[in-house]
């Protein structure tokens, strides 16, 4: 049984590599695909690239070509819920393209052909997967120094797992006024989004479609508002492959 463990980006999958027993790399797509062996369990290793395409193709590549049989993917995301704060990891309880408008010929945010918006991440996995975030973040509270990199949380802060809805766009949300305006509109229709970024429902889409099981975890690296430019790369390069390798160690343990 092979586990496909998805990163957005190299700064988050680079760790992961180094630590992988028997390393093959195999080229498809126009992607690089590390197989090995990582804590005792098979998997294989891919960038999702960056927006939903990207990542659909990738993903299925992970299941028609590599016949994985479970998705996890850790990457980052800005925050935008209340209390989802720099250095907080949100494991995905579900999913919506928060960027999907077909209205009037469908409710806005329903994908066509699916009657729904919201796309569910496996709860087995998820769980699991919260429990090693949740392990994560206590160390890193101690250990990572996100204020001495410069990021904008508190010196001290104490930081937390949640679980909840994440939302997916073909967009780098990076105004205060933006995050505002899409969290406002979602929780009016009952959607209460706790952060953003750009690939994790096309990747729960595709996996809904092949009846494969998903989960995410989602680091936040920015709270999608006016600094989010300079918090996000300055996050990726520091702190992001530390929690992927935390996170994704601890869990390929529980599984
Ligand atoms: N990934 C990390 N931060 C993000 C943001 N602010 N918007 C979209 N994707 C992100």
């Amino acid at each position: 049984m092979t586990t496909a463990i998805l990163s957005a980006l190299p700064e988050e999958q680079s760790s992961l590599v180094q630590h992988l027993a028997h390393p093959q790399r195999l080229m498809h797509a126009g992607r690089a695909f590390w197989l090995g062996d990582l804590n005792g369990r098979r998997v294989v290793l891919a960038l999702s690239g960056i927006g939903k395409v990207a990542a659909a193709t990738t993903a299925t590549a992970l299941v028609e070509q590599f016949r994985v049989a479970r998705i996890v993917f850790t990457g980052v995301a800005g925050g935008v819920g209340d209390g989802v704060n720099v250095g907080d990891v949100v494991v995905a309880q579900d999913y919506l393209q928060h960027d999907m408008d077909a209205s009037p010929l469908f409710p806005r945010w329903e994908v066509p052909g699916y009657s729904r918006s919201r796309w569910a991440c496996d709860a087995t996995l998820s769980a699991l997967l919260l429990e090693a975030a949740s392990a994560c973040v206590s160390s890193a509270s101690g250990q990572f120094g996100l204020k001495s990199e410069g990021l904008s949380t508190v010196e001290g802060a104490v930081h937390r797992a949640h679980h909840g809805l994440v939302a997916s766009g073909d967009r780098f949300v990076s105004a205060a006024d933006e995050a505002h305006r899409l969290r406002s509109a979602l929780r009016d229709a009952g959607h209460n989004v706790l952060a953003v970024e750009m690939e994790g429902a096309a990747v729960a889409q595709v996996c809904h479609d092949y009846g494969i099981p998903f989960a995410a975890a989602r680091t936040i690296s920015d709270r999608a508002d006016d600094t989010a430019h300079v918090d996000f790369p300055l996050f990726v390069q520091t702190v992001a492959s530390r929690y992927a390798e935390h996170m994704v160690l601890a869990f390929l343990q529980k599984l």
